[in-house]
């Protein structure tokens, strides 16, 4: 069997992207992050500034009752079995503690590094899957979660942006029901045709499911942070066990029940546009030389440097051009010479393939 190794950085801290992981000053454009490319949503901007006079004064819902309301209209879903956080990140350190994850957690690698990092910290040893060709091996995930106390699962992944319902389904369906799995599904409304690859919908089925979701990439509100896990109430009890009081703060909680009055236009507009523009930039950068652009489900996808060191080129494009990617080889089980880009605006993604364009063959 085809066995390979992947060696994680250790107990690190998480590297992420976004104007923050570099000088702030720097940056023109941020194709590091990958928000929903249309902006937070007039409705909820609106209600941001109709509130903050009334909202900054008062503690907000401990349970966060309007928005999980507005969330269990949208999922078609009873609210008890929504569970709100201070973003999806907030929910993925819960899970932990909720999956008693002491023993061993299996990751697939390359994926978001929350999983491992929330993992280590609660004294968890981690098993790696490798992803073969950046796809994901379902029965080499099953085999490995034998005995585990968790397995983490994306999709799509970050930061592949490839969706693998399929092997995802295989997955859930045969690891044993003693074993919690976390779905993250945080980019899966960006993402192409999302209601056929949620795994909302079959989520009474299965015991030891929670599922992952966020507002912050898909309605362009990562500043105000909501995110929600989506599991059996029973499950959902243990899993905000250890949730702070007024984790989610008041205007989040409204700009979210605005945001999502306006979810069919929206969301629908966004994955337009992402398609379009997907296609644009992955054409456009696939004529360059020294650029390999990958495949792609979701609203970004990784290039290949073709020989060049991922965090020096991120921080010698950033300096000539104001233009931040991500740097991928921070990711576990990545390499070096992988960096990340965000789908945006036509014009921001212009000025991305110019940046692109001006270190074509030119280091
Ligand atoms: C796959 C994935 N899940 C979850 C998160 C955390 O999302 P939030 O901003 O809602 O905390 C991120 C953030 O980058 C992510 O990439």
């Amino acid at each position: 069997m085809r066995e390979k190794v992947i060696i994680s950085k250790g107990m690190r801290t998480c590297s992420h992207g976004g104007i923050y992981s570099v000088n702030p000053r720097l940056v023109r454009l941020d194709c590091s992050s990958s928000i929903n490319p249309l902006g937070t949503p007039r409705k909820a901007i609106s209600a941001i500034k109709m509130n903050a006079n009334s909202l900054a004064q008062k503690y907000p819902d401990p349970e966060c009752r309007e928005l999980k309301k507005s969330l269990s209209r949208y999922l078609g879903i009873d609210p008890e079995w929504i569970s709100v956080g201070n973003g999806a990140i907030e929910v993925i350190y819960w899970f932990v503690c909720a999956a008693f994850v002491k023993g061993r957690v299996v990751i697939p690698a390359p994926t978001f590094c929350e999983y491992e990092l929330a993992s280590q910290k609660a004294g968890a040893e981690v098993t790696f899957v490798p992803l073969h060709n950046l796809e994901l091996e379902a029965g080499q995930v099953i085999e490995k979660a034998r005995g585990a106390d968790a397995v983490f699962l994306c999709n799509p992944n970050n930061p592949t942006g490839i969706l693998a319902t399929k092997q995802i389904m295989k997955i859930i369906e045969n690891v044993d029901s003693s074993t919690r799995i976390l779905l993250d599904e945080c980019f899966i409304e960006l993402a192409d045709n999302p209601d056929a690859n949620t795994m909302i919908e079959q989520i009474s089925e299965f015991d030891n499911l929670v599922i992952l979701r966020s507002l912050t990439k898909s309605f362009g509100l990562a500043g105000l942070r909501v995110g929600y896990g989506v599991c059996n109430p029973t499950l959902a009890k243990k899993l905000s066990a250890n949730k702070i009081p007024w984790n989610v703060n008041g205007l989040a909680q409204v700009a979210g029940v605005a945001a999502l009055l306006e979810r069919r236009r929206y969301l629908s507009k966004a994955r337009a546009l992402v398609k379009k523009e997907r296609k644009f930039l992955h054409d456009s950068i696939g004529k360059l030389q020294s650029f390999r652009p990958l495949r792609s489900n979701s609203n970004y996808f990784l290039v290949h440097l073709q020989g060049r060191n991922s965090t020096q080129f991120r921080d010698k494009l950033l300096k000539k051009t104001g233009v931040l990617v991500r740097d991928c080889s921070t990711f576990t089980g990545m390499g070096t010479q992988y960096i990340r880009l965000a789908v945006k605006m036509h014009t921001e993604n212009i000025l991305l393939l110019k940046a692109l364009e001006a270190f074509d063959h030119n280091d």
